[in-house]
């Protein structure tokens, strides 16, 4: 029989309590059990979700032994995901991995072999496509209503300079993490999700802010993707602004401007009437009419939702590890332009 009601796991409890307060606003799943190898950080979660300690564990093989643990999250630094998920998978829970989905397309192949050896679902934790003005713009988009596409671009600028991550994971000079992949895997997926898979790329990069970090600070990439649309990511993690992920879909026949940190979105478009072009006044720009909408850039409880119904009614996942690893070469072929000076790359969605 259907289950009416998933127990939820979570592993990693920064990020990871973003989810389970996610996941309150959710029907049909339930936090059950809480995973930090910090002690301290692990506390901190208990108190804010209500749980016992004795659902909380330091160790993610105790989370796993539990029956009633039916989906897990796993929120720990990118390098842990594979181990996690694929832990996970072997004992037979759900996963939601959060992105990137892993560091190399190896690693992300053997995720998906493992969802499907197990017959567990895999979801990658996109969450730019759960983002009310992304959505929008796609809705839109996927209507016509700005004609064919032909520019694509977005940027993730974000400013890291205190954000190395519990134990600086995110500047380990051994597995590298490079912030197109850290990051920038948000505008690469958004991209991809709006315009497809980018076949081909190249890429500069430099660093003049974190310059005791491993990897450069900023790159900016151009993309070809299927049906003659080139695209542009620029990615920053040095940045002296607030965050931002501005992009903008260019149209034969309207623009969209959005962003995932404003509560408005730009739409311009050529005004027709009777099939004639209407010009008013002096001029003949298109009209820039504004949207409000939802910031909600960690929009875990939509996420969550989806993954929730996906599993009650055994539906595909969107967001499926082919999807995650899609997001991952793309970046992955970024970082190889860019160490090459913008050397052309092409990718590969061989998974
Ligand atoms: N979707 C988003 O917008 C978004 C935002 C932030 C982070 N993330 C992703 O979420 C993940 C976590 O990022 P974060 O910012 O919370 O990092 P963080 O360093 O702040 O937190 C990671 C947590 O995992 C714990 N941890 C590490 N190893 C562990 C292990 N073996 N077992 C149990 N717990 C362990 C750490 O103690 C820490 O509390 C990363 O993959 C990151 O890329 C996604």
């Amino acid at each position: 029989m259907l289950k009416k009601e998933l127990g939820f796991g979570i592993i990693g409890c920064r990020m990871g309590l973003s989810h389970a307060i996610g996941l309150k606003l959710c029907k049909g799943g339930k936090l059950v059990a809480l995973c930090d190898k910090r002690e301290d950080i692990l506390k901190n979660a208990m108190k804010r979700t209500n749980l016992s300690e004795k659902d909380c564990y330091t160790d993610y093989r105790d989370l796993l032994k539990r029956e009633d643990v039916d989906v897990v999250v796993v929120a720990t630094p990118d390098q842990l995901h594979p181990e996690h998920t694929i832990a996970a998978l072997e004992a037979g829970k759900h996963v939601l991995c959060e992105k990137p989905m892993a560091l190399t397309v190896e690693e992300c192949k053997e995720m998906i072999a493992a969802s499907e050896r197990t017959g567990k679902k895999l979801m990658i934790g996109q969450i730019c496509r759960y983002t009310p003005g992304f959505i929008e713009a796609k809705k839109l988009i996927d209507r016509g209503e700005i004609g064919e596409l032909f520019f694509v671009e977005s940027e993730y600028a974000h400013d890291y300079t205190h954000i190395t991550g519990v134990d600086n994971w995110r500047i380990d000079p051994v597995r590298l993490r490079h912030p197109v992949l850290g990051g920038g895997c948000h505008a690469v997926d958004l991209l991809r999700w709006i315009a497809g898979n980018p076949y081909e790329v190249c890429a500069f990069s430099n660093k003049k802010v974190l310059t005791h970090w491993p990897v450069d600070d900023c790159t900016i990439g151009i993309m070809k993707f299927p049906n003659n649309i080139i695209g542009k990511v620029f990615v920053s993690v040095g940045c002296k602004r607030d965050y931002t992920m501005r992009s903008v879909f260019y149209g034969t026949k309207g623009t969209i401007i959005t962003d995932n940190t404003s509560n408005f979105m730009t739409v311009y478009k050529e005004r027709i009437a009777d099939g004639e072009r209407i010009f008013e006044g002096l001029s003949d720009q298109v009209m820039g009419i504004k949207y409000p909408v939802a910031i909600n850039n960690h929009n875990t409880a939509g996420e969550l939702s989806e993954f929730i119904d996906i599993i009650l009614n055994d539906k595909p996942v969107k967001t499926d590890g082919r999807e995650g690893a899609s997001t991952v070469a793309a970046c992955l072929a970024l970082v190889e332009s860019a160490a090459a000076n913008g050397k052309n790359v092409k990718i590969s969605y061989d998974f």
